[in-house]
């Protein structure tokens, strides 16, 4: 548990998770999360958000040690994903007279996970509560990543709590701000959480940078990962180039392999790229890295190349768990070129196809498909899959 004053009245509490293996049961956190919750102590007191109901027990009893005796005012929802809203019963049974703050898509959900709340204020963009000394001000921004996702600006410290936006996996070992913390840590992790969690809605999350842009914002006080108060620019440029598909030139391979020739044909591609002058060129074994980073790269890297042998009538199950959440996610504006290996009526390249067919990335070379071991003339085609690539990213 972190307790750390982030202006006059206002606290961040922020608790780490380094046990949990999977965050949303699918997304690996080798490094953990927080999950962060922020108190304002003014006339009136009001959180924004709560945590994630493991914490439930520390989070009441850290809420009494900054307010005493004094009732919890307001609840404000930015968020209503279990992560931020596990300790909502529980607040609410320990302060009974809280009113709970969203609009009208939060409490629709509120009620469908938990009750159907007394007391509510439901707020339109720029509405505004007034606690005191501090004013909150709120603007949906919606699908960045839920529906009824909410920011909530504090207009005299310029403090905007942005719920899940900008957020981060990792722990906050010690710092919480980010120039307490070497950012290097948190490059992969944030870039993992934008593109794991918040990437399926670019540009809903273009539509709110706009959205948010007239704000004086002088911190970014996410529900997860460091509180920005320096350098804002670090998160809110990294969101703008990658929720626009601003991407550098440079290739992601990625194959499904059983025997190694699948392999031995992504290696053959990625030399020729090597060759051809690309210095960006990550190649990934799909059964051994986790898609929640290659993603990562695909979001960095306009081409992507895939492989996989036939498996069973189709594509080798690893590369095709890949694909799906590719497809899912709908990223967009790619160059593609797909290649594979069988040994009888193949299976892996005609669901590559399906998949090409699917995404209407361009394809830059015919597919390139091989029987057991890597021939000559089979070699010679990848080649020419690896030249078109690195032609088409040259002109581009
Ligand atoms: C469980 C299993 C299922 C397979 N299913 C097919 C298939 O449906 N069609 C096909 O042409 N080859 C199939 N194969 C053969 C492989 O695709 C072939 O051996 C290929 O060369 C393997 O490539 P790799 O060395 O990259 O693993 C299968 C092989 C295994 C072990
Ligand atoms: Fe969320
Ligand atoms: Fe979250």
């Amino acid at each position: 548990m972190l307790q750390v004053r982030l202006s006059g009245d206002i606290w961040f509490m922020g608790f780490n998770d380094r046990r949990t293996h999977l965050f949303e049961n699918i997304w690996p956190i080798p490094h953990g999360i927080s999950y962060n919750s922020y108190l304002i102590i003014d006339e009136k007191i009001a959180l924004i958000d709560t945590v994630e109901r493991q914490f439930i027990d520390d989070y009441l009893d850290h809420i009494a040690s900054l307010i005493g005796d004094r009732q919890v005012d307001y609840l404000v929802i930015n968020h209503m994903e279990p992560d931020h809203s596990g300790a909502l019963k529980a607040l609410i049974t320990k302060y009974p007279g809280v009113t709970l703050v969203g609009n009208k898509k939060t409490f629709q959900l509120v009620e469908s996970y938990y009750l159907k709340p007394e007391k509510v204020v439901e707020v339109y963009d720029d509405d505004t509560l007034e606690l005191g000394r501090n004013k909150l001000q709120f603007r949906t921004i919606p699908m960045v990543h839920w529906p009824e996702t909410m920011v909530s600006y504090e207009v005299n410290s310029g403090i905007l709590f942005a719920g899940d936006a900008f957020g981060s996996y990792g722990t906050l070992d010690g710092g919480i701000f980010d120039d307490e913390i070497n950012l290097d840590f948190y490059e992969v992790e944030v870039m993992r959480y934008f593109t794991n969690i918040v990437g399926k809605y670019c540009a809903h999350t273009q539509r709110a940078i706009k959205k948010l842009a007239d704000l004086e914002i002088r911190m970014i006080a996410a529900t997860h990962g460091p509180v920005w108060r320096t350098d804002l620019n670090w998160v809110l440029s990294r969101y703008n180039k990658w929720s626009s598909y601003d991407m550098e030139n440079g290739v992601v391979i990625v194959y499904g392999s059983m025997y190694g020739n699948t392999q031995k044909m992504a290696e053959v591609v990625a030399r020729r790229l090597a060759e051809r002058g690309i210095k960006n060129i990550r190649v990934y074994d799909a059964s051994k890295t986790h898609a929640s980073y290659i993603i990562n790269d695909i979001f960095k890297y306009r081409g992507f190349i895939v492989g996989s042998c036939a498996y069973n009538n189709a594509i080798f199950p690893n590369v095709g768990t890949l694909l799906t959440t590719i497809e899912h996610m709908g990223v967009k504006n790619h160059l593609l070129g797909i290649f594979g290996n069988y040994s009888w009526n193949g299976g892996g390249v005609k669901s590559l196809a399906e998949f090409a067919e699917k995404m209407k990335w361009e394809q830059v070379y015919a597919p390139v498909e091989e029987k057991g071991a890597l021939k000559v003339d089979t070699r010679e085609e990848l080649l020419r899959l690896a030249d078109a690539m690195a032609d088409k990213l040259a002109s581009n």
